[in-house]
């Protein structure tokens, strides 16, 4: 199997796509230790990979919390013995037009999806720099970005910038880890039916304006962003570092111009 033998740290793995990359990363082989805040359904996730013949530990951990990031390394370390695949993955949203935006919620919004992957992907690469330096084989960082680190939605202005960040953050990673031939991509999802998306499911208009903007005409299920994840995390991306890749169904090449049949 493609990821026997490594170890994979994902957070926000209690549900939605960070729950369908450990699952996909277990049944590759790989050790996932399911990180979240919701300790009750990562534990489950944990549970139900075991329960399907995978190997899975949760571990608690708040990405915006540095002790937490720190702990869930060393965490990692010491109960399965290195880091070879760190997934960020936990992110939120908050939507407020810009003028009415509280400097609160920008601050809660970039203090998970920005600097919680900044500060997890920094304390992962350490832990990773080590083990290339002992002789080990070396690690693949993953971040999980959107199409809105390009697209811009403007009720929803921390997250927009956030991403936009994380697309800059895995670029310097990547230049920077280089040379201890540590990878570092980021995945940019379009519209995937997690418990986010299913809220708006039931909503006809606003189905009907996704899917304007979605060429292949139907929304992503989680697992085909955990494809992608496992790609990146495995050997076959050998070569590739610095890259966002968007599982989008065709969204970001679409000019406005062109019609959407629905
Ligand atoms: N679903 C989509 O359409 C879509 C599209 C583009 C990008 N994304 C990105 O994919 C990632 C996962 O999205 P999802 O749709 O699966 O979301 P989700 O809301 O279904 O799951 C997110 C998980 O993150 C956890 N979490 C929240 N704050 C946390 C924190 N501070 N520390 C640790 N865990 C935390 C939550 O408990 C939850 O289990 C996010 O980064 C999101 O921005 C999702």
């Amino acid at each position: 199997m493609k990821l026997s033998g490594r170890v994979a740290v994902i957070t926000g793995a209690a549900r939605g796509i960070g729950r369908a990359c450990a699952e996909r990363f277990a049944s590759d082989g790989a050790t996932v230790v399911v990180s979240d805040v919701d300790e009750e359904e990562g534990e489950a996730c944990a549970e139900s990979i075991r329960q399907s013949g995978g190997a899975a530990t949760f571990a608690a951990c708040d990405v915006a919390q540095k002790l937490d990031v720190r702990n869930l390394v060393t965490s990692t370390v010491d109960q399965h013995g290195s880091i070879d695949i760190c997934v960020s993955n936990a992110g939120i949203v908050h939507g407020a037009e810009f003028l009415d935006l509280k400097e609160a919620d920008f601050d809660r919004v970039l203090n998970v999806n920005l600097k919680g992957t900044f500060m997890l992907g920094q304390a992962a690469a350490r832990r990773m720099v080590e083990q290339v330096q002992a002789g080990g084989k070396p690690g693949s960082i993953i971040n999980m970005s959107s199409v809105n680190a390009v697209f811009a939605i403007p009720n929803q202005v921390p997250y927009t910038i956030s991403k936009g960040g994380v697309n800059q953050l895995t670029k310097v990673m990547a230049l920077s880890l280089a040379p201890h031939g540590i990878r570092v991509n980021a995945i940019g999802p379009g519209s995937i039916m997690t418990d986010i998306l299913q809220a708006v499911a039931s909503d006809q208009a606003a189905m009907d304006k996704i899917m304007s903007r979605t060429p292949l005409g139907r929304i992503g299920d989680p697992s085909e962003v955990a494809s992608v994840a496992a790609f990146l995390a495995s050997d076959d991306a050998s070569y590739i570092t610095g890259q966002t890749i968007y599982p989008d169904g065709g969204r970001l090449p679409l000019n406005y111009t062109v019609p959407i049949q629905t």
